[in-house]
């Protein structure tokens, strides 16, 4: 099946990729029977949105960014893609994944790779993914392992003034299910790059606002006893935004005009989407128009897959058995509390959309 002489064959696969290492390994090696890797596309339909693809360029095309990309100048990262839609009519799938394997071992992670990754040597499909797979492969949680992993589930509560149910009201969920909604966690990077900077990732469903943002927070100024004024300022900050508004925001201290020395933190604010007509293209439109024109660029690789499943099956493993206090979050709101807990007991906060 793999011959090519009478045209092209590609075949494209839509996630869940297994449901761990093990499972997606078998499904890897079946389709290796019939297809050489490079005629696999497995869909990652967040690489198809345009601010995902616009990272690199953000990262690669400025003099401004790139020197100050690292643990020299960052403090920490947050990622955050929280919805407010529940599972819909998805219970019976949903309630198998969870919001780790629905969304943390995929889209999440693929955010954190073009977040963190070195510059790939060239453009080309493979220079690219070459870097991002070398980000998992550096990946860890932080000593305290699952205590760095925080899960929740939805309980009922408002979203838009409406009253809406629990998770384990949904269609096709079971009623007494430990499916999570929900997932926080701190995970580090042991490269030069990045060693010391905690990135913060969570993602849930029924939160209190839809968005996804990448937040790169800088290192507080050091503080020098004759700059008084200057010390407690806001930190600067660069949000990506990449959905449902696409832009790129960045945070930095200004005077506040007037004859007193006040430092104001001021905005600088770029959004692509905002004006009436300028609509991005859908992200599956990109990808199977990639598809048909043989570019692999924005599709998962196996090892890509293989040590996304490495993370996310450590946790999982860990989970098993483990007695849950579901739910624990209500409709609405940003999670559980002890999500704000695993960010501020280091001294940083969540940034809210
Ligand atoms: C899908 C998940 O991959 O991504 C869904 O299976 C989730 O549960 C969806 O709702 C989110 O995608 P988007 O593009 O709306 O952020």
């Amino acid at each position: 099946m793999s011959d090519q002489s009478n045209g092209f064959k590609r075949v494209v696969i839509e996630k869940p990729f297994g449901r761990d290492l093990a499972t997606a390994r078998k499904l890897n090696s079946a389709l290796e029977k019939g297809f050489s890797e490079e005629q696999i596309y497995r869909i990652d339909h967040y690489l198809g949105k345009e601010m995902l693809q616009n990272i690199m360029v953000i990262r690669f095309a400025n003099t401004m960014f790139e020197p100050l990309w690292s643990n020299k100048y960052i403090d920490h990262v947050q990622i955050t893609s929280s919805e407010t839609i529940g599972v819909e009519n998805r219970g019976g799938y949903y309630d198998q994944a969870g919001a780790i394997r629905d969304m943390m071992q995929n889209h999440m992670l693929q955010l954190l790779m073009l977040t963190a990754m070195e510059a790939p040597h060239s453009l080309d499909t493979d220079s690219i993914r070459d870097e991002k797979v070398k980000v998992l492969r550096a990946l860890s949680l932080p000593s305290d392992g699952l205590k760095s992993v925080v899960r929740g589930q939805y309980g009922q509560g408002i979203i838009d003034k409406t009253l809406v149910s629990g998770y384990r009201s949904e269609p096709r969920v079971r009623p007494n299910s430990n499916t999570e909604t929900f997932v926080a966690m701190k995970v580090l990077i042991e490269n030069r790059r990045w060693s010391g900077v905690p990135f913060y990732l969570r993602t849930g469903k029924r939160l209190e606002k839809r968005g996804t943002q990448i937040v790169i927070q800088f290192l507080d100024l050091p503080s020098i006893a004759y700059y008084n004024q200057y010390s407690g300022l806001d930190p600067n900050r660069l949000v990506i935004e990449i959905q449902p508004r696409e832009g790129v925001r960045l945070k930095f201290n200004g005077k506040k005009p007037g004859s007193k020395d006040i430092i104001l933190p001021v905005e600088m604010d770029f959004c692509q989407n905002c004006d009436i007509g300028s609509v991005s293209p859908d992200a599956y439109e990109r990808l199977l128009f990639d598809v048909m024109e043989g570019d692999s660029t924005l599709f998962t690789r196996w090892d890509e897959l293989e040590y996304a499943w490495r993370i996310i099956d450590k946790i999982t493993r860990g989970w098993e058995g483990q007695p849950t206090a579901f739910p624990n979050y209500e409709a609405g709101t940003w999670g559980p509390w002890e999500s704000d807990l695993l960010i501020n007991k280091d001294g940083r906060k969540w940034i809210n959309l």
